[in-house]
C-alpha cells in the first residue's frame, strides 16, 4: 500500500519518501515532502500560526489565525487571499475570476490512468503503482479541480497532474492552470536551474531561494533551448552524493513555466505547468480540460540519487517501445559528412564504407526531397529529388542492403517553407495572424497543427515512406520556435487555446505513427537539443543532444541533461576534426568517449579517413555494440563537474556491477597541477576488477577508495581523457 487516506488526511509513500496533505477547516494542506515517515496520525503537522496582520485576509470572523497567505496549500485557487503565485484562475461567466478550492472527496485508483491526448508515464503489471485523485470544489462557481497522484513506489516516483471538470451551467475560461504546487514552509534552499541556448543546451545555474520569483520556462511554443522542463530544490549543503534533493519535471513540449518563489511568511513555493502568458482555454458545461502530467521526485542522498531516480523512471515507465531497453544500430549521418551536397551515389559510397567498419544504419539527413539545396525551400514537399536520388529511395536502400547497412530518414514534418508546392496549394496551413506578416526563422514556417487535416498530411508524409517498408530509422526534426502564434481555423474566442492545441495536434500523430510502425526507431531533434523533454520522449526514446558535437561542449551540456535524463535518451555521435562548431582540436579517442552515450554514431565522412582513422571508427562501433546494452541499462555516476573543476568525469556501472565504464576528461593544459585520480561509484566493493586495457586488476574496494590515477598533463594534455573498462573478475 502506498497512499493512506483517512479522516482528511492523506499521505502517499513511496519506498523512500512521503508526501502529506491535510484538511482543515474545508482546505487542503500540503505539510510535508520528504524522508519516510511510517503512516500514522499526521493531524498535530497542521500548526495554527499566530502572527498576521490585518493585511492577510482572515477566512473566518474574529480569527486572526486562519489565512490562506500563511499556510502551505496544496493547490491554490486566485482571489481568496492567498496572495502567493496561484495554481488557478478561472474566468467565472460573471467576469470574476474567484477561485476558491474546498476539500470534497477521494478515491484510489488501482494502477494508473492514461491522460487524454497527453504523454504520459505509464505502470506494467507487477507495478506497486496505485493512483491518488482528490477533488476539490468552489461551492459557488461549481468548478471541480481533480488532483491526481500516481505513485511509482518502487521508482521513488509520484507523478501529478490536474484536471479541470466545469458543471457551473455557463461556460467559463481558464487563464492559468498549473500542473502541480508544491509548498515548502521554509525557503532554507538552492534552486538548481538549467539555461542555453542552440548549441550550448542545459548548462546548469544554483543560487538561493530569495523572496521573490524566481521563473524559467519559455514561450516559444516549445520546451525550448533555452531552460528545459525541469527545476530542482536542494538544501544549501546538498551535492552530488549527500543533502535533501527535490525534483519537479513536466511531461510536455511546448511552452511552459516553472516559478519559484519565496513568501511574504518565508515559504517556497513551487508550480509548473502550461505557461500562462498568452494561454486560455474556454470550458463549456460538462468538458474537462486536463494538465500535463509532471514527475516529482525526492531524494534525502543527494542531486545523482535523484538523477537515478529519474533515469530508472524515465527509461522503463516512459519511453516505450521495442528499443526502450536495448542497445540501439550504430548509425552515421550524412549531415556534418555532406550537409545539403550529396547524391546516390555518394551516399552509397559512405554506407558502404561505414559498414565495413561496423557501422550498421546510414541516417539520409537534411536536403533528400523537393528542392532542398539549402535551407530555403521545399519544406512540406516530402517527394524524393530526383536528381540527388534518380532512383529514388528504393535506389539507395538496395545500394545500401547490399553493404548491410540499413536506411534511416530525416524528416521536419511540421514545418512548411513558403517556397514550396505546399505552401503553394495551402498557403493558409502555416500558423499565421490573418491581416498581419508572417515571420521566417530558417526561411520557413510551421504547420497549424491545431488542424485535423494538417494533422493527417503531417501523418501521411511520414507515413508513406515508412509503408515502403525501407526506412527503419526518423529523424524528426524542428527547427525554429512559434511567433503569430493562432490558427485561421480557430473561432476568434478560443484563439488563446492555439499552443496547446498545437501538441495534442502533434501527440496525437506522434502517437499514430509510433504505434502504427511500432519497428520504426524515431529520433526527436530540434535543432540539437531544441526540445529534449518527457513529452517526446514519451514517443520517441531517444534525442539529438545538441547540434555541438564537440567533445569539450558537450561535457557541460551532457552533465546538465544527465541531471534528469538517462544515458539511453542521449545521443552522442563521433564528428570530424577540427569540430565544425567550434573549430577545437580533439583526439578521436576524446570523441570516441564523450560520445559513447546509450545511442552512438558517428557524424563524418568515413571515405575520407586514414586507415588508421578507420580502425578507430571500428573500434567504436566494437565498443558499442559490445557495452551498448549495459550503457541504455546502467547506473550512471557524475564524478568530476564541469562546471567546476578543468574536468569532467563520469562511470556508468552495469546493473549487475560486474561492468563498469569510466571516462575522465581534462579540458585546459595546466601547468604544474595536483595529479590526479578518479574515485568510481557504485562498484561491488567486495568484488575485484581487470582493467581490460591495461590488464591489471583492482578491489571495488580500492576503485572508490583511493580511485585510479589519471594520466599528467604530459602524457594527457589539453581536451585529452582516458576511459577505462572494469570488469568484474
Ligand atoms: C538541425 C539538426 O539538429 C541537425 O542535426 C541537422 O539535421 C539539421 N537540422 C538539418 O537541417
Amino acid at each position: 500500500m502506498s497512499v493512506k487516506a483517512i479522516d482528511g488526511q492523506f499521505q502517499i509513500n513511496t519506498r523512500n519518501s512521503s508526501y502529506i496533505m491535510l484538511v482543515e477547516r474545508g482546505y487542503l494542506f500540503h505539510v510535508y515532502w520528504g524522508k519516510k515517515i511510517s503512516f500514522g496520525d499526521n493531524s498535530y503537522m497542521n500548526r495554527e500560526y499566530d502572527w498576521y496582520s490585518s493585511f492577510s485576509p482572515n477566512l473566518e470572523d474574529g480569527d486572526c489565525g486562519f489565512s490562506l497567505e500563511g499556510r502551505p496549500l496544496e493547490y491554490s485557487g486566485w482571489g481568496r487571499g492567498d496572495f502567493k503565485n496561484p495554481s488557478i484562475e478561472i474566468i467565472n461567466p460573471d467576469g470574476s475570476n474567484i477561485v476558491d478550492l474546498k476539500y470534497d472527496s477521494y478515491e484510489i485508483i488501482p494502477g494508473k490512468p492514461e491522460l487524454s491526448g497527453l504523454p504520459s508515464s505509464y505502470c506494467e503489471a507487477g507495478d506497486n503503482a496505485e493512483t491518488l485523485k482528490i477533488t476539490l470544489k468552489d461551492e459557488i462557481s461549481n468548478i471541480f479541480v481533480h488532483l491526481y497522484y500516481a505513485v511509482f513506489e518502487d521508482f521513488d516516483v509520484i507523478t501529478r497532474w490536474t484536471v479541470v471538470e466545469n458543471r457551473s451551467g455557463g461556460t467559463v475560461e481558464i487563464a492559468r492552470v498549473m500542473s502541480a504546487t508544491v509548498d515548502f514552509d521554509n525557503m532554507r534552499y538552492d534552486v538548481i536551474s538549467n539555461f542555453g541556448s542552440w548549441s550550448r543546451e542545459r548548462h546548469l545555474e544554483r543560487g538561493p531561494v530569495r523572496h521573490g520569483i524566481f521563473e524559467t520556462g519559455s514561450r516559444r511554443g516549445a520546451s525550448s533551448h533555452t531552460h528545459n522542463p525541469f527545476i530542482l530544490l536542494c538544501s544549501h549543503d546538498a551535492c552530488e552524493t549527500s543533502g535533501d534533493v527535490y525534483g519537479l519535471t513536466l511531461v510536455y513540449s511546448g511552452s511552459y513555466k516553472s516559478i519559484v518563489e519565496g513568501t511574504r511568511y518565508h515559504f517556497t513555493r513551487l508550480n509548473i505547468g502550461i505557461n500562462p502568458d498568452g494561454f486560455g482555454w474556454r470550458l463549456s458545461q460538462g468538458e474537462t480540460f486536463t494538465s500535463p502530467e509532471v514527475l516529482l521526485s525526492y531524494s534525502s542522498e543527494g542531486i545523482n540519487k535523484l538523477s537515478s531516480q529519474y533515469h530508472k523512471m524515465i527509461r522503463k515507465r516512459l519511453c516505450r517501445g521495442k528499443y526502450r531497453d536495448i542497445r540501439r544500430p550504430v548509425i552515421i549521418n550524412s549531415w556534418e559528412a555532406c550537409y545539403f551536397s550529396f547524391d546516390e551515389n555518394k551516399l552509397a559510397e559512405i554506407g558502404d564504407c561505414a559498414a565495413k567498419l561496423g557501422v550498421e544504419l546510414l541516417v539520409v539527413d537534411d536536403g533528400w526531397f523537393g528542392r532542398r539545396d539549402g535551407d530555403t525551400s521545399s519544406l512540406g514537399d516530402w517527394k524524393v529529388d530526383r536528381n540527388k536520388l534518380p532512383n529514388g529511395i528504393e535506389g539507395l536502400y538496395k545500394r545500401l542492403e547490399k553493404s548491410g547497412c540499413k536506411l534511416g530518414m530525416w524528416f521536419e514534418p511540421e514545418m512548411i517553407s513558403p517556397e514550396s508546392e505546399l505552401y503553394d496549394k495551402h498557403p493558409d496551413w502555416c500558423v499565421h495572424v490573418e491581416g498581419r506578416p508572417r515571420s521566417l526563422a530558417r526561411t520557413q514556417l510551421v504547420l497549424d497543427l491545431s488542424r485535423k487535416d494538417v494533422c493527417d498530411f503531417v501523418y501521411d508524409s511520414v507515413a508513406n515512406i515508412l509503408k515502403t517498408g525501407m526506412v527503419s530509422y526518423i529523424k524528426w526534426d524542428y527547427n525554429r520556435n512559434i511567433c503569430e502564434a493562432s490558427s485561421s481555423a480557430l473561432p476568434a474566442e478560443n484563439a488563446k487555446e492555439f499552443l496547446h492545441r498545437y501538441y495534442l495536434g502533434l501527440y496525437s500523430v506522434l502517437d499514430r505513427l509510433t504505434k502504427d510502425f511500432p519497428d520504426v526507431l524515431f529520433e526527436n531533434c530540434s535543432g540539437g537539443g531544441g526540445r529534449f523533454d518527457c513529452g517526446m520522449l514519451a514517443y520517441m526514446p531517444q534525442t539529438w543532444t545538441s547540434d555541438d558535437s564537440d567533445a569539450v561542449e558537450r561535457l557541460k551540456i551532457q552533465y546538465g541533461t544527465s541531471i534528469i535524463y538517462p544515458l539511453s535518451t542521449i545521443v552522442g555521435h563521433v564528428s570530424a576534426c577540427p569540430n565544425h562548431q567550434t573549430k577545437h582540436v580533439t583526439s578521436f579517442e576524446s570523441r570516441l568517449n564523450v560520445a559513447l552515450t546509450g545511442s552512438f554514431g558517428y557524424e563524418l565522412d568515413p571515405t575520407r579517413l586514414t586507415e588508421e582513422e578507420k580502425e578507430k571508427v571500428r573500434y567504436g562501433a566494437e565498443l558499442y555494440k559490445k557495452y551498448g546494452d549495459m550503457l541504455v541499462n546502467g547506473e550512471y555516476y557524475r564524478l568530476r563537474s564541469p562546471f567546476e573543476e578543468n574536468c569532467s568525469a563520469w562511470c556508468t556501472v552495469s546493473e549487475r556491477r560486474d561492468i563498469a565504464i569510466a571516462v575522465y576528461m581534462r579540458i585546459r593544459m595546466e601547468i604544474e597541477p595536483n595529479p590526479e585520480r578518479l574515485i568510481l561509484r557504485g562498484l561491488d566493493e567486495t568484488a575485484e576488477y581487470k582493467e581490460i586495457n591495461s590488464g591489471k586488476i583492482y578491489s571495488g574496494s580500492q576503485l572508490m577508495g583511493f580511485g585510479i590515477p589519471v594520466p599528467g598533463p604530459a602524457a594527457m594534455g589539453e581536451y585529452a581523457s582516458k576511459m577505462w573498462i572494469f570488469e568484474k573478475i
